[in-house]
């Protein structure tokens, strides 16, 4: 006699993003320290708890950064050349390269990859509309996939330069830090003829008392920003998450120099996401983003490592955060 034995199976979801998304969330959530990648922050609402995270008193990433992008932004086009495609990497609401785009000389091209599609597309748009000479080709996308292939530099641009701002390089462990940089190097490098390089972001080690109030915001911005990953859970993998029974807990790590980003269970329960069961006891955490802070020399040490050239660095007067035009020469 025949069997035929009908196995249960989860109904797999179409869109390969959504299957990422489900194959990484299954897999950190059944580790045995409980995890989710941090690339996952960012769905619609996401990307807008983003910007008002931006815009908070404690969190002086996002203006500092803006200020050595007005201050500094001559020498920066200096170095990166006339007629440039800037190919830029995380790209959210381009706030940042507009700031550049209005020092550079002649800007040809920009490229912007940003694993929010929908987020970036309107965005870019408004850029267009400013720009009417400059070719922007959007790539929606994850810029952190190894297999990550940029299309050919842009007919009649002199160079191609990279533009990573925001110091999300921390949200990667040193290692990941350095594979992303050697990418980098690679693909900026890839027929390059003009002046190559990566004008990058990075947030700077200092008192920790001010690291840890701008991940733990008066206005709780942080916190639901935190949180709305369960939501994104909920509604895109079916998951039962109830946000009222986790908690938003983030510390600075000096020894690693690193802000870790965790929510909390607050009781022991369990949730089901998409046909299974994850249990968490009373005070277990995910951990939900690393945001490592640099020397300028320890910086320079990972980006020479890489194979750029550090070749200038712009800081704040109080020493709160780094700009770096890494050279590829
Ligand atoms: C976008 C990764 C740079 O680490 O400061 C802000 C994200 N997380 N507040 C950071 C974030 C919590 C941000 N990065």
């Amino acid at each position: 006699m025949n069997h035929i034995i009908l196995q249960r199976r989860e109904p797999a979801p179409p869109d390969p993003a959504l299957r990422a998304f489900a194959a990484d969330v299954q897999a950190g959530l059944s580790a045995a320290r409980k995890s989710l990648p941090a690339k996952y922050f960012y769905d619609r609402r996401g990307s807008e708890l983003f910007e008002q995270i931006c815009m908070l008193p404690e969190y002086y990433p996002t203006r500092t950064e803006i200020g050595l992008l007005r201050r500094h932004g001559r020498e920066m086009a200096g170095l990166i050349g006339p007629e440039a495609e800037i190919v830029e990497f995380g790209a959210g609401a381009l706030v940042k390269i507009r700031l550049l785009l209005d020092a550079l000389d002649r800007p040809r091209g920009f490229l912007p990859i940003d694993i929010s599609g929908a987020h970036l597309s309107d965005a870019a748009a408004a850029l267009m509309r400013d720009h009417p000479g400059l070719r922007v080709r959007v790539m929606a996308g994850d810029f952190t996939a190894p297999d990550l292939v940029l299309p050919a530099r842009l007919p009649g641009s002199r160079g191609r330069a990279g533009f990573f701002p925001g110091s999300t390089i921390g949200n990667f462990t040193p290692e990941e830090a350095l594979g992303f940089l050697r990418s980098a190097a690679r693909m900026l490098g890839e027929g390059n003829t003009g002046n190559g390089g990566l004008l990058i972001g990075v947030d700077l080690v200092k008192e920790p008392g001010l690291l840890h109030a701008a991940y733990n915001d008066a206005a709780g911005v942080t916190a639901a920003f935190n949180l709305n990953l369960l939501r994104r859970i909920n509604r895109e993998l079916g998951g039962d998450f109830v946000l009222e029974r986790f908690a938003h807990y983030a510390f600075y790590q000096p020894q690693r120099r690193r802000i870790e980003m965790h929510l909390v269970s607050l009781a022991a329960q369990s949730v089901r996401i998409g046909g299974r069961r994850y249990d968490f006891a009373a005070g277990e955490s995910i951990h939900t983003e690393n945001s490592y802070k640099y020397t300028l020399g320890g910086f320079h040490r990972l980006a020479e490592q890489a194979g750029f050239r550090p070749a200038a660095v712009w800081t704040d007067p109080d020493d709160l955060f780094s700009l770096h035009w890494l050279a590829l020469d």
